[in-house]
């Protein structure tokens, strides 16, 4: 079976100004009808592989039903309604956004349940919000507040919207150094309180994310994130005696320590009255040769066998000294906020060969600089697999995703991204 059912809705057909166009893409009769070897593209292009995204998905899925959690995925990932929609089909129980105009995305793309993990008080935003969760009773969108003052002026910004639904929401918990959430357990009843008090918002729950939680090394970092952790469980326990909705939620967990969210927050949601531990990992749908691959809770602890679907395939176009080449792909098109790409495999005429030893040493706009430890082993025209690190800025420089199958790749489709 393809697992091209699962997106054939959202296929797009790509045109002259998407940079993963190529004619042999355009030839096919529609979206639908694409089957191109890799090697008739033109380069660079980005590809996911739909097997291993398939693969990402049922595991991921497994492994958060057997430990009684729910997964609303991080969108901002990928920022792909197509593998939002795929997510949900799964098992997902909502979609997790950033931001007011990725929650725009998500109900363009007629997502139902929404989780927007930040404070949300933008006076157009919240107008608008109003008005589409009292045009439709079936949409449902929960977000995070962490001061008074924040209760205040969404309750302030509700009201003169004449909004007729209460917005539920959650309180974040913040860590010392770390990004936004109150820091103080007292604080944060009293922030529990005031939303109780609105009469525009509704108490949810309690949230945080351990992701920005620092640490000096692995270790240290997997110490703070159990205290941290620790804290919310105790915020938690105060407060959902207060909570307002059907169920008391208490989210936690990029894709680095979701296996730590569910040890130490798992037993509190299950012993409290219609709880529910909320899991939104975001980079595990295309998992990555990089930072993830060092960072999953299988590497070092235990959780799901992920592996990384996402690549990007570049040209030698150059090679300018016996030591260095310089491939058709850089900083536009590859991530590097947190470790460069590696050089995996060469497309020759026969199929995918091993790569030969070289080093992506640097990065400009439109380059990426090459070491060869052989002189000549990458020759001007050579195609390469780039295996990519960090999930969350490979989507964004691209507006279209290729989805490929098979250990030959043939293009098999593609979709949209909306950053
Ligand atoms: C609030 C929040 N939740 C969840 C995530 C998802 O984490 P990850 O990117 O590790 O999957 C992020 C990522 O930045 C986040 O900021």
């Amino acid at each position: 079976m393809s697992h091209l059912d699962a997106l054939r809705d959202n296929l797009i057909t790509l045109d002259l100004r998407d940079k993963n166009w190529s004619p042999a893409l355009a030839a096919a009769p529609g979206p639908a009808e694409v089957d191109v070897p890799l090697a008739e593209v033109s380069t660079p292009v980005f590809t996911l592989d739909l097997d291993l995204v398939a693969g990402n998905l049922t595991a991921m899925q497994r492994w958060v039903d057997d430990h009684g959690a729910s997964l609303a995925p991080h969108g901002k990932t990928t920022m792909c309604p197509a593998l939002w929609q795929w997510q949900l089909a799964q098992g997902s129980w909502a979609i997790t956004v950033a931001n007011e105009p990725q929650l725009r995305v998500a109900r363009d793309a007629g997502i139902g349940r929404v989780v927007v993990a930040n404070e949300y008080l933008s006076p157009v935003g919240l107008r608008w919000l109003a008005g589409e969760l009292d045009a439709d009773p079936d949409f449902e969108v929960t977000t995070w507040v962490d001061s008074v003052a924040g209760v205040e002026q969404m309750t302030g910004l509700l009201e003169a919207a004449g909004a007729r639904r209460q917005l539920p929401v959650c309180v974040e918990i913040g860590h010392p150094h770390a990004r936004a959430g109150v820091r103080e357990h007292d604080d944060a009843l009293t922030i529990a309180r005031a939303v109780v008090d609105s009469p525009r918002l509704l108490l949810r729950g309690v949230a945080g994310y351990e992701g920005s939680v620092p640490g000096d090394s692995p270790q240290t970092r997997v110490d703070a994130v159990k205290v941290f952790l620790a804290a919310m469980a105790d915020r938690f326990t105060a407060i959902a005696p207060l909570v307002e909705t059907d169920d008391a939620i208490l989210t936690a967990g990029g894709s680095a320590h979701f296996d730590l969210v569910a040890e130490i927050l798992g037993p509190v949601a299950e012993r409290t009255p219609n709880g529910r531990l909320l899991l939104r990992s975001g980079a595990y749908i295309v998992h990555d040769d990089g930072m993830y691959a060092g960072l999953t809770p299988a590497a070092t602890r235990t959780g799901p066998e992920l592996q990384a679907a996402a690549h990007v395939w570049a040209r030698v176009v150059s090679a300018p000294e016996p030591h260095l080449i310089l491939l058709d792909a850089g900083k536009r098109d590859l991530p590097y906020d947190a470790g460069l790409p590696t050089i995996q495999q060469v497309l020759t005429a026969g199929g995918l060969a091993p790569a030969p030893a070289a080093t992506i040493v640097n990065t400009n706009d439109q380059h990426a600089y090459v070491e060869l430890s052989e002189p000549g082993s990458l020759k001007v025209g050579d195609v390469v697999r780039l295996g990519l690190s960090h999930p969350c800025t490979m989507f964004d420089k691209w507006r279209s995703v290729l989805l490929v199958e098979g250990a030959e790749p043939r293009i098999r489709g593609a979709v949209a991204t909306y950053f």
